[in-house]
């Protein structure tokens, strides 16, 4: 058994090589800052591959690149979230938007979580557009839910959630859209179907240069993901987003998150929302 405690630090080549790759595959922008955290998210990755240092699995990671990179991405992503999140973006929704898009008559109404982690915010968003049309006629609702890491995708994809992560939901609304686990799958909660049937999940990459998705989306939210990128990679993004959005379309950002002197095809709202500009 090879012992793993005992570890020496991250050398500067290492945290290095790891860090541009993070960077050019992911655009997360990690600062020397990070290191620490760089050093016990990788920890994590020698105990499952049973490496005994970072100077080997530079090697590997190099060796196996292909494959081990996603894993690298999944470790190094921060992916806290939570239902409800930032409420006011919900009232948002329920309030404005999408009273806006039923006078406007909308058949379709297209939703892009982009970075949703464990699924929490697609879920969120769906169950907003359930309650807010409730018994009457819902039109065609479909929200597009992706991420970088596959890890979070499969939670998000089971949906499945302990009660801890339930917290912040409403104990009717918890009754209304869960279905509460028995015998061993007690104390878990599971979203029902018709929530998760109006969410479709997949891997993207906001780096990319091209996405694959055809058609236009109402609202776009992409909060607590852009935090890592650099200036010029948040300014790309912006001008995507706005071309993957209606001409009414809204942009949901997160709490710190700020289009401000990097983007003039947006106006401000209010509460870190904004409206493409025509
Ligand atoms: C902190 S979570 C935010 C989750 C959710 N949007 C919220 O606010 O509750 C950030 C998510 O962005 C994802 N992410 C980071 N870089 C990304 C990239 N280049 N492309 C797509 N997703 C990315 C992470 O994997 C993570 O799940």
């Amino acid at each position: 058994m090879i012992a793993i405690t005992g570890i020496r630090a991250l050398k500067d080549d290492e945290f290095n090589l790891i860090k541009d790759i993070i960077y050019k595959e992911s655009g997360i922008h990690l600062s020397d800052m990070k290191r620490a955290l760089v050093q016990s998210r990788v920890m994590k990755r020698l105990r499952e591959l049973r490496i005994p240092n970072y100077e080997e699995y530079c090697s590997y990671l190099t060796g196996n690149y292909d494959v081990e990179i996603v894993n690298l991405i999944n470790c190094i992503t921060t992916n806290k979230t939570d239902f409800f999140r930032e409420p006011r973006h919900f009232d948002f929704m329920r309030e404005i938007a999408l009273p806006e898009f039923e006078r406007a008559g909308r058949k379709r109404i297209r939703i892009w979580s982009a970075g949703c982690s464990t699924g929490a915010e697609p879920y969120t968003i769906a169950i907003t557009v359930a309650e807010y049309f409730q018994d009457r006629k819902m039109p065609d609702v479909r929200i597009l839910a992706t991420d970088i890491d596959t890890q979070v995708l499969r939670k998000a994809e089971a949906g499945i959630y302990g009660a801890g992560e339930l917290a912040n939901i409403d104990i009717d609304i918890l009754r209304k859209y869960f279905k509460r686990g028995r015998g061993e799958n007690a104390g878990m909660f599971k979203v029902k179907d018709a929530v998760r049937g109006m969410t479709t999940f997949g891997r993207l990459n906001l780096l990319d240069e091209a996405y694959p998705m055809k058609g236009s989306f109402d609202m776009i939210f992409c909060r607590n993901v852009i935090i890592y990128f650099d200036t010029a990679s948040r300014k790309k993004l912006f001008d995507k987003f706005s071309g993957f959005l209606n001409d009414d379309g809204y942009l949901v950002m997160g709490h710190s998150e700020t289009l401000t002197g990097l983007t003039s095809r947006f106006s401000f709202i209010g509460n870190t929302i904004y409206r493409k500009v025509i």
